[in-house]
């Protein structure tokens, strides 16, 4: 088999992930309850050579990275700086020339860029655990695009597991994963807004963060109750979110548990409203299309998803729930993570990242 004309020694596919309740809560060591997506990013190639050069129909310019790339956030085209990010963390001893093809919607909050440092990471010949291989994808992330992102994404795509969430503790970094009720569907909806101002405002929370963390110490730690040792209106607002948001994600990983679908929709709507307003990140398109999606028969709950700013909303919603035509989603199942599918380019060691 040959893409653009290489043949593909090497094959390596990677997930995207909906998250469905913990937003802004992992760069703080909290909570979060993503799943890997049946969406994702496939790596074919063939080792050799001191570049890694890869085609994509993502975007009309290859990504043509050097083995000792310097500093990836000023590689471009923009999609190259994710594999530029891989390459430096990862320092592969040869390069790879090949192709980069996607089922995911790019830059819609479905992680399409963890899932492009993931498999390329596999692509070149990564070894070791999917907490190790998510924590080089974050490293690549945070090189390439200079947001302090959280693990969230990177783990989801690495350590998914099929028909499951995972329950993801970002302090000690334990993936517990969570059965799906087979009568529930989960459903991403796009807003069709791409994310303009996400990187300077991610950053701005994030530091929010921080600054209620100086104050009152770990928010995986506090409670509200503490929030009165935070002067600033806007930074308590921010970290009551995540206080908040971090309960949550247990009462919806308990309701899913138990089937209880009234617990399931508080969780999720008490969520959107608290990324509205306490931490506001939601826009008018998100918000809009969350209370669309409430009026719909069989559709339990609906929020945004990921960092915010535009990007996608997820619902849950009754199996085979008709959904308005109008809408651009995908019914995802959730799926196993990353994997090398096909080739081993340092010989047979290099084969799944190990759970
Ligand atoms: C982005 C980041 C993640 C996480 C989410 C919000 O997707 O990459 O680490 O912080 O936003 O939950």
């Amino acid at each position: 088999m040959t893409v653009f004309g290489v043949p593909t020694g090497i094959r390596a596919w990677a997930p995207g992930r909906v998250n469905l309740i913990g937003d802004h809560t992992d760069h703080t060591g909290g909570l979060a309850l993503p799943m890997a997506i049946d969406l994702g990013t496939t790596v074919s190639g063939h080792t050799g050579g001191a570049v890694v050069e890869l085609r994509s129909p993502i975007g009309p310019e290859p990504a043509i990275v050097p083995l000792d790339v310097d500093d990836p956030a000023a590689v471009s085209p923009g999609w190259a700086r994710y594999v530029a990010g891989v390459v430096a963390e990862l320092r592969p001893s040869v390069g790879l020339s090949g192709s980069v093809v996607t089922t995911l919607p790019v830059g819609a909050g479905l992680s399409s860029s963890a899932a492009l440092e993931v498999a390329v990471a596999l692509a070149l010949g990564f070894e070791g655990s999917a907490l190790e291989l998510a924590q080089l994808g974050q490293r690549a992330e945070r090189r390439a695009s200079g947001v302090p992102c959280g693990i969230m994404d990177q783990l989801a795509s690495a350590a998914g597991v099929a028909g499951h969430a995972l329950r993801i503790d970002c302090t000690t970094l334990e993936v517990r994963p969570v059965p799906l009720p087979d009568d529930l569907e989960v459903v991403v909806v796009d807003s069709g807004q791409r994310r303009a101002l996400a990187t300077s405002a991610y950053a701005d929370r994030a530091a929010a963060c921080q600054a209620a963390q100086a104050s009152i110490g770990p928010l995986r730690d506090a409670t509200l109750a503490d929030l009165a040792g935070v002067s600033d209106e806007v930074v308590r607002r921010r970290a009551r979110h995540v206080i908040t948001e971090n309960a949550r994600v247990d009462h919806l990983a308990e309701a899913l548990g138990s089937g209880d679908r009234q617990s399931m929709a508080d969780a999720m709507t008490a969520s959107h409203r608290s990324l509205r307003e306490d931490f506001e990140v939601s826009t008018p398109e998100l918000d809009a299309l969350v209370d669309q999606l409430r009026t719909v028969d069989g559709v339990l709950a609906a929020r945004l998803t990921g960092a915010g700013f535009g990007g996608c909303v997820v619902a849950l919603a009754g199996r085979g729930a008709p959904l308005p035509d109008e809408l651009t989603l995908w019914r995802v199942t959730a799926s196993a993570g990353a994997r090398l599918i096909v080739g081993s380019p340092k010989g047979p060691a290099a084969q799944q990242p190990r759970a």
